[in-house]
């Protein structure tokens, strides 16, 4: 019988390994057969450990799973998915039928993290035998690596940056493909350090293979011979299994001197971040990978013609990549059917916070926030009433109730001054106080500045004491304190270098102007 149980990092959280040394022993002490697959988690967080017993049926779905359930389970027919010799289901109450079944994974549109789950992550044998390595394949072989056809494909996929800026990869990778030099790069930004957000760590643990070949493409599109993925120090797990998935895919001839034959050559390299939420800024990124300190450096020159140790540089980040293969698989069509407006495609959105349901929803964009938190999440876990909901990172702005049914898409949510960015969404119950969270974002940007420019690194502790005395002014001197911080939020805004403090007034500002009462003011104040 075969039994999956997942090796990532959300399931190792909820106690993945102990329930699998339960099932090992009790099996092993009962005289069962048991062929057990560490997978990687299908994103139904709720549900880890999650059990999947493989029947004739499909997968049948157990959890979430504590060691001590494993004996009872093992009398309710764990082995047989819960059926007994007639065929009949043996109730549980953590059978949950059919993995592919459950509402939250079967209304998704999984393009990218179709494998996710599904296959052993380091078998080349499953990657290949689920699609992998199709794009690349048509890259090479029908594309002939044709530079011009493939830029077409990436651009008419209507494919944008989805570490959050939404930049048409299209135009970026052109831009490094028609610069000259005798050494050009890619790198993939792995330094995940938005709050609530996971997808990039889940495509490293769980389809690490999907990434090298979204890469792979790139490399060879661009001419880069040489490629890094910057993966933050607080993942080790992924680090881990991409440094062996590079190790696996070199020796099989996907990586290295001669990729499949081409003639070209492509090699990859893991470089571990510190644990600067900056490094996440491409500029600071390429600093800290060429071994300094990870400070913004100033745009112009772009890193597409100036990037890494000064050479042309395709940055994207991990999901940008990860969904190269499946457009070069079955074409810009297919992809950019998805999707609304110059939306293109589907978002991993990351559901986390106060949330019943907590989990990866792959969805092409246009759907709603109330559809993403009400209709996957199940509302908040408290049970109490959702209050503001923040999406994009600790950069993004906080959502509340009247905006729930904006449809997620870039420009609807810029137009409503938010941002869809990495597709974090963090939720919060009526418990919270958005004045206390408008400081934490100033709190943050200050502990976070790299420091470089003066609207950021001072502007960030100027924000914390002022937001401190809105608090405690009273009569005209609050409303004085309130015009303060929407000027220093002006300031930052517009003057700061980088997203860093370019973006931290997004959430301060959505939190006084939606949620005014908060702040001690009864109206919003005039923005
Ligand atoms: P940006 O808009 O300055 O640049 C986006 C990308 O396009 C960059 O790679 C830039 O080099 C490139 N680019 C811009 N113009 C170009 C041109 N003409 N030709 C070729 N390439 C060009 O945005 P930035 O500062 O890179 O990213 C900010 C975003 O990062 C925010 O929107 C935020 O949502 C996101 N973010 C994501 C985090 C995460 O953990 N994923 C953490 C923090 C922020
Ligand atoms: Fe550094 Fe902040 Fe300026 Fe960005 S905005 S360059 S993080 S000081």
């Amino acid at each position: 019988v075969t039994v999956h149980i997942p090796r990532d990092s959300a399931a190792l959280a909820a106690g993945a390994d102990a329930v699998a040394t339960a099932l090992q022993q009790a099996c092993a002490a009962r005289g069962h057969a048991l062929n057990l697959v560490r997978n990687g988690s299908r994103g139904l967080f709720w549900l880890e450990p999650l059990v999947e017993v493989s029947t004739p049926q499909g997968r049948i779905a157990y959890g979430p799973v504590a060691p001590e359930d494993i004996p009872g389970l093992l009398d309710a027919g764990l082995l047989t998915g819960g059926l007994d010799a007639q065929g009949d289901v043996i109730a549980h109450p953590l059978r949950h039928g059919v993995t592919e079944q459950i509402p939250f994974l079967a209304l998704q549109e999984r393009l990218t993290f179709r494998r996710m789950g599904v296959t052993d992550p380091l078998s080349l044998d499953d990657y290949a035998a689920h699609e992998g390595w199709a794009g690349l394949k048509r890259a090479i072989q029908d594309l002939a690596l044709d530079r011009d056809a493939l830029l077409h494909e990436v651009t008419h996929s209507g494919l944008r940056g989805r570490g959050g800026a939404a930049f048409p990869a299209g135009i970026k990778w052109k831009t490094v493909a028609l610069a000259q030099a005798v050494q050009k790069y890619v790198v993939c930004n792995a330094d995940e350090g938005d709050s609530g957000t996971y997808s990039d760590r889940m495509t490293m643990e769980g389809d690490p293979y999907m990434l090298i070949e979204g890469m792979t493409i790139a490399a060879l599109t661009v001419g880069a011979t040489r490629g890094y993925i910057y993966i933050r120090s607080e993942y080790p797990h992924a680090v881990a299994t991409m440094t062996e998935a590079i190790a696996r895919a070199t020796a099989a001839g996907f990586l290295g001197d001669d990729v499949l034959g081409s003639g070209r050559a492509v090699h990859l390299e893991v470089r571990m971040a510190a644990g600067a939420y900056v490094c996440g800024e491409e500029t600071a990124m390429l600093e800290s990978i060429e071994g300094k300190r990870g400070i913004v450096r100033a745009k112009p020159p772009l890193p597409a013609l100036q990037g890494l140790f000064g050479q042309p540089t395709v940055i994207n980040n991990v999901i940008t990549f990860a969904s190269v293969p499946v457009i070069l698989a079955r074409g810009a069509p297919f992809y950019r059917d998805y999707g609304v407006g110059r939306s293109h495609g589907t978002l991993p959105f990351q559901l986390a916070g106060n949330i019943r349901h907590g989990g990866l929803v792959e969805k092409a964009f246009g759907l709603t926030l109330r559809e993403l938190v009400f209709g996957f999440g199940g509302g908040t876990r408290s049970g109490r009433p959702v209050k503001a909901i923040q999406v994009g990172g600790p950069l993004g702005a906080y959502v509340p109730e009247a905006q729930w049914d904006v449809p997620l898409d870039y420009e609807a949510y810029a137009a409503i001054g938010a941002v869809v960015g990495h597709g974090g969404v963090v939720v919060h119950d009526d418990t919270a106080d958005l004045q206390a969270l408008a400081r934490y974002a100033m709190e943050f940007c200050a502990l976070e500045s790299c420091g470089k420019c003066t609207p950021c690194r001072i502007g960030s502790t100027r924000g914390v004491e002022v937001i401190d005395r809105i608090t405690r002014a009273q009569g005209e001197k609050k409303t004085q304190q309130v015009e303060l911080l929407r000027d220093l939020c002006d300031t930052m805004i517009s003057g700061s270098l980088c997203a860093m403090g370019g973006m931290t007034p997004y959430p301060v500002l959505s939190a006084l102007n939606h949620w005014p009462q908060d702040f001690g003011l009864t109206d919003a104040a005039p923005a």
